[in-house]
């Protein structure tokens, strides 16, 4: 039996891909390739298979949409799944305030799709890639699984929306298992440096952006506001490395199989850094060669937001285990062997 991937070439995808092939499942990834390329499944089998008999490896990739009925009826027809992690979806929040329609289009509309094969193929478990942003403002550190949701902006909305819709199947047929897993910030990339986050045009996101400015491609980082309610002004975040993430969804598709119904799980680290946290960590490991400078807040930014990941630990036994150098020195070495900033 195969876990299918959807938008299995992306960052966290490719990362979940190689755990799940080190942990002998089998996998199958659907990916349109409109935020990856195809060279990524090489290079998950070129990673797989220093641990494992290339021979033994049961991996597929279908390039296609998830919003296409008919190739993912086809997809579910030609291989036995029985579980299904839905990375596919659009996800940056800028453009998503631009384009709304795109998101709601390709974030609900495959999940819609998907859920309506896998029930005409009687697949019934489901791992959502949520995130922290349903929390909004929250009130209070740490977030628990139990805090209101609220969001402020398409994309958020999309998680939320889409959680709900997993809520109303469930209660319409709760012999679906559904892990919603909602992630902290993941950063760092695989320690062979062949796969990890390479977004296109100029970064929105702190680390592939630090990255860059460490590999010359950008000249200088934007500290995006020092006046905020924290130890040193800059913005916190529960930074986890995208290994411990992946190894995060191994444990959820087990716990898939023990029949669990509908759970919500932070994946996070439970500790904060700051923006300077980081700055000075990756310092360390590139030799200060990233340039900073304060600018103003960047809109919808809140202070600080940090995970209790206790029940994740209690209920999937899963615990984010690498530490900050680790995630700097990984996307470092990732960095170092991309070619251009484009
Ligand atoms: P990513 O863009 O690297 O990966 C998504 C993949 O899905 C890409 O390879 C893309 O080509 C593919 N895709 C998009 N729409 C598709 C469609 N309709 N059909 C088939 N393939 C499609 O993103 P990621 O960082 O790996 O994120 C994976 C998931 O986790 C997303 O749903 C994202 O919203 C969620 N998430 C990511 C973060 C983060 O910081 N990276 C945080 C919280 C949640
Ligand atoms: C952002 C999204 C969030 C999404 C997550 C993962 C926003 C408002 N939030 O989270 O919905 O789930 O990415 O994709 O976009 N920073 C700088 N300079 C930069 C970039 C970032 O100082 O050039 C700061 C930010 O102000 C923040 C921290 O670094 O304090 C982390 O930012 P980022 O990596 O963009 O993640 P989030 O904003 O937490």
């Amino acid at each position: 039996m195969s876990v299918l991937l959807t938008g299995g070439l992306g960052y966290i995808g490719s990362h979940t891909a190689v755990e799940l092939l080190n942990a002998n499942e089998d996998v199958v990834i659907i990916d349109n390739l409109s935020n990856s390329d195809l060279s990524v499944k090489e290079k998950i089998k070129k990673i797989v298979s220093a641990t494992r008999e290339i021979n033994e490896i049961n991996f597929k990739v279908y390039v296609g949409d998830v919003r296409d009925y008919k190739f993912l009826n086809q997809v579910f027809s030609e291989n036995k799944i029985d579980s299904v992690i839905h990375f596919a979806g659009l996800k940056a929040v800028g453009e998503s305030v631009a384009k709304p329609l795109a998101y709601y289009d390709n974030n609900l509309i495959s999940t819609i799709n998907l859920l309506e094969v896998m029930k005409a193929h009687g697949v019934k478990n489901f791992v959502f890639s949520s995130s922290a942003t349903v929390y909004g403002a929250a009130k209070s550190m740490p977030i628990y699984e139990d805090f209101p949701t609220g969001a402020t902006n398409p994309y958020g909305r999309t998680k939320l929306f889409i959680e709900e819709i997993l809520k109303d199947v469930y209660a319409s047929d709760n012999s679906f298992n559904f892990i919603i897993l909602r992630y902290f910030n993941p950063i760092g990339a695989h320690d062979s440096g062949l796969i990890g986050e390479n977004p296109n045009g100029i970064p929105n996101n702190l680390m592939p952006y630090i990255s860059r400015v460490a590999t010359g491609k950008l000249d200088c980082l934007s500290v995006f506001g020092n006046d905020y309610n924290t130890k040193d002004g800059t913005g916190v975040r529960d930074y986890i490395h995208v290994v411990d993430l992946a190894l995060g969804h191994v444990c959820a598709i087990k716990k898939l199989k023990s029949k669990c119904g509908l759970k919500i799980y932070n994946l996070g680290t439970g500790v904060g850094y700051s923006v300077l946290d980081i700055v000075n960590a990756y310092n360390k490991v590139c030799g200060n060669k990233v340039k900073y400078k304060i600018v103003a807040r960047r809109p919808g930014d809140v202070d600080v937001c940090y995970a209790n990941a206790d029940k994740a630990y209690k209920e999937l036994h899963w615990k984010a285990e690498r530490d900050l150098e680790n995630m700097c020195k990984t996307s470092y070495n990732f960095e170092k062997q991309q070619k251009s900033g484009n």
